[in-house]
C-alpha cells in the first residue's frame, strides 16, 4: 500500500492559493460563528488550518483577538495579504503561526477555538482527528468553546469514495487571473470501508501561459469522520455539546446532512474537579 504523506496542493505555491480564493467564497460559516459569538464581545480566538484567513480576517475585523495556525506558506502569504489591507489596530490582534498542528505545541488560553471549513477531511486518520479535540481541550479556558464543522460519513465508506477512476479536474482545479492553468486529478488507489479510509493518488500541474509545466503527485490520506465518533471525542475531553445543526444555516441535524456543526461547552477542563 502506498503510504500517505501528509504534502497538500496548498503547500505547491501561489496559484493554488488563487484558486483557493477563487473557489472558496462561502461565508455562511462566519456568520453562524458571528451569531455564536454575539455582539460586544472581545474573545481570544484560535483557528488551527486558517489558510488564507478566510474565517479569521471578518473576525479580527469584529474585535477579536486571533491566532492562526497552518502549515502551508502560501495559503499563509494570502492571509497576509488580506491581513496588510487592515487597520493598524486590527493587525495587532492576528498572530500566524507557519506550523503543523500535529506537531506544533499550541498556544495557550483561548476563549474559542475553531475546527472549522472542513479541515478534519486534511487529516488522514481518526487518531489524528481526535487529537485535535483534545489540543482544543488542553488550549481553552475552562468555559471556553469548540466550533467543529466538517461533512460527516455515517457507517461504512460512500461507495463514490470506493470507484478507482482517475477523477480529472478535481479541487482546485482553475485559472489564475495571468492565465496560468491549474489541473488535479485525484485516484482513489486503497480504501478500508469499514473504517472510511482511503488513500489517493493526486496530480497538480501548473501551466503558464508560456507553456512551462509544474508537476507534482504524491499520495493522500483521508479520514471520513462520523457524527458518532466526532460526539464519542467531544464527550472524551470534557466537551458539552449545547448544539448541533445540519448545516451552517442551523438547520436540524439528520445523519443524512451534509455537515454535522457542533458548539461545544468545555465543562471539564484537564486538572479541574
Ligand atoms: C480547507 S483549507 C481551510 C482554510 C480556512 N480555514 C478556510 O475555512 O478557508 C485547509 C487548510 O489546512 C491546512 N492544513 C492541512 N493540514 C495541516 C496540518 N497538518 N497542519 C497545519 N495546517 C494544515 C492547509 O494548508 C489549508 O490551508
Amino acid at each position: 500500500m502506498n503510504q500517505a504523506s501528509n504534502y497538500k496542493a496548498y503547500d505547491i505555491d501561489y496559484h493554488i492559493t488563487e484558486i483557493y480564493d477563487q473557489i472558496e467564497t462561502q461565508t455562511e460559516d462566519i456568520s453562524l460563528i458571528k451569531d455564536l459569538i454575539g455582539v460586544n464581545r472581545s474573545l481570544r480566538i484560535l483557528e488551527p488550518f486558517c489558510g488564507n484567513g478566510w474565517i479569521l480576517v471578518p473576525l479580527a475585523q469584529d474585535g477579536h483577538e486571533i491566532v492562526g495556525i497552518d502549515k502551508s506558506a502560501p495559503m499563509l502569504e494570502s492571509a497576509r495579504d488580506k491581513i496588510r489591507k487592515l487597520p493598524q489596530n486590527v493587525r495587532n490582534n492576528i498572530i500566524l503561526h507557519q506550523a503543523n498542528v500535529l506537531t506544533h505545541e499550541w498556544p495557550q488560553d483561548f476563549d474559542l477555538v475553531i475546527l472549522g471549513g472542513n479541515c478534519l477531511y486534511e487529516l488522514a486518520t481518526p487518531e489524528e482527528q481526535e487529537k485535535c479535540v483534545s489540543l482544543a481541550r488542553n488550549t481553552l479556558k475552562a468555559n471556553g468553546y469548540l466550533y467543529l464543522d466538517n461533512n460527516h460519513m455515517e457507517g461504512d465508506l460512500n461507495p463514490e469514495w470506493r470507484k478507482s477512476a482517475i477523477l480529472e479536474n478535481t479541487f482546485p482545479t482553475g485559472v489564475c487571473s495571468d492565465g496560468t492553468q491549474v489541473r488535479v486529478t485525484t485516484q482513489t488507489i486503497w480504501y478500508d470501508a469499514e473504517n472510511r479510509l482511503t488513500r489517493s493518488r493526486r496530480t497538480v500541474e501548473i501551466i503558464t501561459p508560456n507553456g512551462n509545466t509544474l508537476k507534482k503527485e504524491w499520495i493522500e490520506g483521508c479520514h471520513a469522520p462520523s457524527t458518532f465518533e466526532m460526539k464519542a471525542w467531544l464527550s472524551k475531553y470534557g466537551f458539552n455539546i449545547e448544539n448541533i445543526w445540519g448545516d451552517r444555516n442551523k438547520s436540524p441535524y439528520t445523519d443524512d446532512s451534509p455537515q454535522a456543526v457542533f458548539w461545544a461547552k468545555l465543562v471539564k477542563k484537564l486538572g479541574t474537579a
